[in-house]
């Protein structure tokens, strides 16, 4: 069986969860909210974003499991996700009218990463709230050293 990206069942989700939580993270929500990239039965990468309003969307996590890191996984599920956002979140409003931009809080870890994907280092006042304050209380802050980041898209009108 081929790779495939879809939304999460609820029979994936303790599979997702041993996955976040190998790298301290965990389920942004109901499971089923979740896309995932799977190679046949098992779980590639986990992923889940939401629309705040038209052509706003955010990331709320990403990750891929570990044994599989390194090969391009997380590239192919982040092109998705920013290519059609509104393809993959439960709720959406609709395609957006012709730009629309897409916010993610990264580990500083991750940073090159998400650069090599399209997205671009931003001001955390950029972000919609709740996200623009969510590290502010953290406790992991200065060890995460987030930053904030934007991808910008646009619907070819073709
Ligand atoms: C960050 C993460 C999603 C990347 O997924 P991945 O499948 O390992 O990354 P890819 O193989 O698709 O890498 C794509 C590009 O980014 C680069 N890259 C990936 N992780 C990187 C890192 N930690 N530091 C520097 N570059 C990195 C790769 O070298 C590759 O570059 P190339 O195209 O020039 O070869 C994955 O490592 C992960 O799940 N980490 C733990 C959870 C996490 O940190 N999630 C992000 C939340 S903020």
């Amino acid at each position: 069986m081929g790779q495939v990206f879809a939304f999460a069942e609820i029979e994936d989700e303790e599979e997702m969860q041993n996955l976040l939580a190998e790298t301290g993270m965990s389920l942004a929500g109901e499971a089923v909210e979740h896309v995932l990239l799977k190679d046949g039965s098992k779980i590639m990468a986990v992923g889940r974003v939401i629309e705040l309003d038209d052509g706003f969307f955010h990331l709320l996590v990403l990750a891929v499991a570990k044994e599989e890191r390194g090969n391009g996984i997380g590239e192919q599920l982040i092109s998705k996700l920013s290519e059609f956002p509104w393809q993959y979140c439960r709720e959406s409003l609709g395609i957006p009218g012709g730009l629309y931009r897409i916010t993610t809080v990264a580990k500083g870890q991750a940073v090159t990463f998400y650069k090599k994907c399209g997205y671009e280092v931003c001001d955390f006042s950029l972000l919609m709230p709740p996200f623009d304050q969510q590290c502010e209380a953290c406790p992991d802050k200065t060890a995460c050293s987030p930053q904030a980041m934007v991808f910008s898209g646009a619907i070819s009108q073709n």
